[in-house]
C-alpha cells in the first residue's frame, strides 16, 4: 500500500483544474480588463501550450496520486480547437468526475459533442440576466440570450448544469434575486461567488465585495432558505436549499469565510506549469519534465514532492500586506 499523499497541513490532492488556453472571447471587468488585455496583449504562443496527449498523460499521473475530479478551464476552454476530443481522451481515465467551466458563448454549438465525448457535467459563468449589465460586465457586448440558450442546450443534452455568478458591489448586486428565481424554476444550481483579489489587474478593493452572508440574507428574505451539509469534505460552496423544496443554491465565500483548510486543488496552466494555489506567484514547470523525456514514475515523484511541501493558504492570510504582491492571473491559471 502506498502512503497517502498529503501536504504540510495534511490536505490530500483530489482536484485538478486544467487551463487549456489563456485566451478568452470575453473581457470580464473582474478578470481580463480591456486596458490590460487589449489588442497588443501577449498571449501564449501555440507551441508553448501542452498538447492534448501531454495533458492526458499528466492527468493519468495525477489520477494515480489521488485526483478524483478534473475541471477544464481557461481563459475560455471552448475556444480551444477540438476540445471535445480532449474530453473524449480524458473520459477514458476510470473513475473521474470530469467537468468544465465555460462562459457559455459557444455552448449551444458544443454541448451535444461534449456530452457525447463523455463530459459528466458543466459549469456556466453568468453574472446577470439583465442584458445591459451582462454586456457591460463581459465588456464585449455579448448578449445574455446566447448564454441562456447554451445552458438550455446543455441541459437538454443531458449535462447537469451549475451556474456561477461573481457578485461585484454596485455592478450586479441587483441581479442576484432575478438569477436565483430564474434558475430555481429551471432546476439548475446557482453559486454566488464573492469577488476575489485574484491576479493584479482587476483593481480589486474590499469595498467591491458583497459578502456571501448578505447574498444569502437577500435571497432568504424572498425565498426562504436553510443550510445543507457539504456533499464532500472541502466543498468550496456552502449550500442552502429552498425551504419549499424547490432547489438549491450555493455561496462561495473565499474572502469572508476562507476555505484553505480543506483545499485539495492543484492547477495546471495551459503551458504546463503547476500551481498549488490560485494566488500563487510561481508555478512548477511540468512541461519541461514531460518534453525532457521523464517517465511517468519520475513525473509522479516530482508531483508528490511538490505537493508534500505545499503550504499555501492565501485566503486565510489575506491582509493589507498580501494585497500588493504580484499574483498570477485567473485567465492564465483558470478559475
Ligand atoms: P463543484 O465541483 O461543482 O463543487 O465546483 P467547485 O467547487 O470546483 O467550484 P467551481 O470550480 O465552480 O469554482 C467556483 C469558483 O470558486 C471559482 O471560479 C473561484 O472563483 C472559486 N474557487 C474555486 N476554487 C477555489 C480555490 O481553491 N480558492 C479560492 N480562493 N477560490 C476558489
Ligand atoms: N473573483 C471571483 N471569481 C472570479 N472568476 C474570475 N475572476 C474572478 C474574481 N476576480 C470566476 C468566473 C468564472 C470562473 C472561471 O472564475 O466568474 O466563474
Ligand atoms: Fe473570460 Fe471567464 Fe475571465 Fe470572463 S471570467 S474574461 S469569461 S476567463
Ligand atoms: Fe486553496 Fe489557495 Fe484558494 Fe486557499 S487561496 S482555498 S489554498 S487555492
Amino acid at each position: 500500500m502506498s502512503v497517502a499523499l498529503e501536504d504540510t497541513f495534511h490536505r490530500p490532492l483530489r482536484d485538478l483544474r486544467v487551463s487549456i488556453t489563456d485566451r478568452c472571447n470575453f473581457r470580464c471587468v473582474y478578470c481580463m480588463p480591456k486596458e490590460v488585455y487589449g489588442r497588443d496583449y501577449a498571449f501564449l504562443p501555440r507551441r508553448d501550450l501542452l498538447t492534448f496527449e501531454e495533458i492526458v498523460r499528466l492527468a493519468r499521473v495525477f489520477a494515480g496520486l489521488g485526483v478524483e475530479k478534473i475541471r477544464l478551464t481557461g481563459g475560455e476552454p471552448l475556444i480551444r480547437r477540438d476540445v471535445e476530443h480532449l474530453v473524449e481522451m480524458l473520459a477514458e481515465i476510470p473513475g473521474l468526475d470530469l467537468t468544465l467551466t465555460t462562459n457559455g458563448a459557444l455552448l449551444a454549438q458544443k454541448a451535444q459533442a461534449l456530452r457525447d465525448s463523455g463530459l459528466g457535467r458543466i459549469t456556466v459563468s453568468l453574472d446577470s440576466l439583465d442584458d445591459d449589465v451582462f454586456r457591460a460586465m463581459n465588456d464585449v457586448d455579448f448578449p445574455v440570450r446566447t448564454v441562456l440558450e447554451g445552458i438550455e442546450t446543455a441541459a437538454a443534452a443531458g449535462l447537469p448544469v451549475k451556474v456561477n455568478v461573481v457578485v461585484k458591489r454596485g455592478v450586479n448586486e441587483d441581479s442576484v434575486l432575478p438569477i436565483a428565481r430564474h434558475f430555481r424554476e429551471r432546476g439548475h444550481i446557482v453559486r454566488f461567488i464573492e469577488y476575489m483579489d485574484v491576479g493584479s489587474t482587476n483593481g480589486w478593493r474590499m469595498d467591491d465585495v458583497v459578502p456571501a452572508a448578505e447574498i444569502v440574507a437577500a435571497i432568504d428574505a424572498e425565498l426562504p432558505l436553510e443550510p445543507l451539509p457539504p456533499r464532500y469534505p472541502g466543498e468550496v460552496a456552502e449550500r442552502y436549499r429552498y425551504r419549499d423544496g424547490s432547489g438549491e443554491i450555493g455561496v462561495i465565500a473565499s474572502v469572508t469565510r476562507p476555505f484553505c483548510g480543506a483545499c485539495t486543488r492543484a492547477r495546471l496552466s495551459a503551458d504546463g506549469s503547476l500551481y498549488t494555489c490560485l494566488f500563487a506567484r510561481t508555478g512548477h514547470d511540468l512541461r519541461a519534465l514531460v518534453r525532457g523525456g521523464a517517465g511517468d514514475d519520475e513525473i509522479a515523484a516530482a508531483l508528490g514532492g511538490i505537493w508534500r511541501e505545499r503550504t499555501d493558504r492565501y485566503s486565510e492570510l489575506r491582509s493589507a500586506a498580501t494585497g500588493d504582491l504580484p499574483k498570477v492571473e485567473m485567465s492564465y491559471i483558470g478559475g
